[in-house]
């Protein structure tokens, strides 16, 4: 235990007036954004014998969320939604200061705490059970966030799924091409530039008024997900750091983008890179067995092509990045952008040829659960 980490947790811990003396803590590797740690409080349970109390706290990056207390709103809102809505079940609640934030800001840093909770979670995995668990967690968050007006949500990171935006910026920065770097990536730009129209599809059915906007995580990769020790079983949706309006579609595309490919997000061996329809088929029937009774007709016709988009949409980011000089995706070796965006491309003409089956898969869920 590093006691300056220590002595650091207790202070934050001293702001949320977390009752019982401070015993230990640990910190949580799991996840690549904010600074997380378990810490341990020693509390008396009543009875006279001592118990360890656990809460999670949490160093939020500041630099990844320029605006930590609209972002704190967000997941205020929802989570005090969620448990008006489940009052037994088990739910993140996030402690308060004596001034009734749910934060602390002292100076540069940024510090949260909420009820830690007993569980494992996987960082990859092709257990098909786990990942149909996973699914249903994420569906049972839209069905139980359906009737909250997403409008009252800020857009914390604006036009995130602004897919025909992303795509004028890489057009704009392409016409600059200040590092002369263009001509490194010229068929990766054709490739883009020819699916534009499908790529934007979400982004236009959103703007032409023909999809319903909700609350949507933003963030679904299995690590996000709880799962209870040796039975599989999902217990809860974590980091609403991105909770945002959206689509659904750009929650199950996201999805089914990183947990359905074969291979990493940033494999160089493209030739395996590609959508293994038996996860895509597990995603797509633990998500629908939630989500069916409140999912629109539009919405449901959306969510074969919605990883295409995705995976279109990401390659545009990494795209762009490499051109104009490697400043937000952090790079761990030459060239790590266009590897990127390679694999996304991969991925992205691997689902164009699969598409017919995942509309299939899609419409044969949503059948068996009542449409
Ligand atoms: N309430 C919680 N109870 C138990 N473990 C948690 C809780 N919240 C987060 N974790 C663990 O910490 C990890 C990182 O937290 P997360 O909020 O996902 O941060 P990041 O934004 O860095 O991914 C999670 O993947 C999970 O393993
Ligand atoms: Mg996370």
């Amino acid at each position: 235990m590093n006691e300056q980490m220590a002595r650091k947790l207790q202070q934050v811990g001293n702001k949320f007036n977390l009752p019982g003396p401070f015993f230990s803590y640990e910190e949580i590797n799991v996840g690549n954004v904010n600074h997380t740690y378990r810490a341990d409080y020693i509390r008396d349970d009543g009875t006279g014998m001592a118990r360890i109390k656990s809460y999670l706290v949490q160093q939020v990056n500041t630099y990844a969320f320029r605006d930590p207390v609209a972002l704190m709103d967000n997941i205020d809102k929802v989570t005090e939604y969620i448990h008006a809505q489940r009052p037994n079940q088990t739910c993140l609640h996030y402690h308060h200061t004596a001034d009734r934030n749910t934060y602390v800001f002292d100076g540069d840093e940024f510090w949260r705490i909420c009820n830690y909770v007993p569980s494992v979670t996987y960082d990859t995995c092709d257990n098909l059970e786990i990942v149909r668990s996973a699914a249903e967690a994420f569906g049972d968050f839209q069905m139980v966030l359906s009737d909250f007006d997403a409008s009252q949500l800020s857009y914390t990171i604006p036009d995130f799924h602004n897919t025909r935006k992303r795509y004028e910026t890489l057009i704009k920065d392409i016409k600059e091409d200040k590092l002369g770097r263009v001509k490194n990536v010229q068929e990766e730009i054709d490739y883009l530039l020819s699916v534009q129209d499908l790529a934007c599809k979400l982004t236009d059915m959103e703007k032409a008024g023909q999809l319903p906007l909700r609350v949507t995580h933003n963030d679904t990769k299995i690590n996000n997900v709880l799962f209870e020790e040796n039975t599989n079983k999902a217990l809860l949706v974590i980091d609403l750091d991105t909770v945002m309006p959206g689509l659904v579609a750009h929650d199950f595309g996201d999805a089914v983008r990183f947990a359905a490919n074969f291979t990493e997000e940033d494999s160089e061996d493209t030739s395996r890179t590609g959508v293994d329809l038996n996860i895509f088929w597990a995603f797509a029937d633990g998500f629908l067995s939630q989500t069916t009774p409140i999912l629109t007709r539009n919405e449901i016709d959306t969510l074969g092509l919605s990883g295409f988009v995705l995976a279109c949409e990401l390659a545009t980011r990494f795209l762009d990045d490499y051109i104009t000089g490697d400043k937000y995706f952090k790079v761990k070796k030459d060239n790590h952008n266009i590897i990127r965006t390679k694999c996304q491309i991969a991925l992205a003409k691997d689902m164009y040829k699969k598409l017919d089956a995942m509309n299939a898969i899609v419409e044969g869920c949503a059948k068996k659960y009542g449409k």
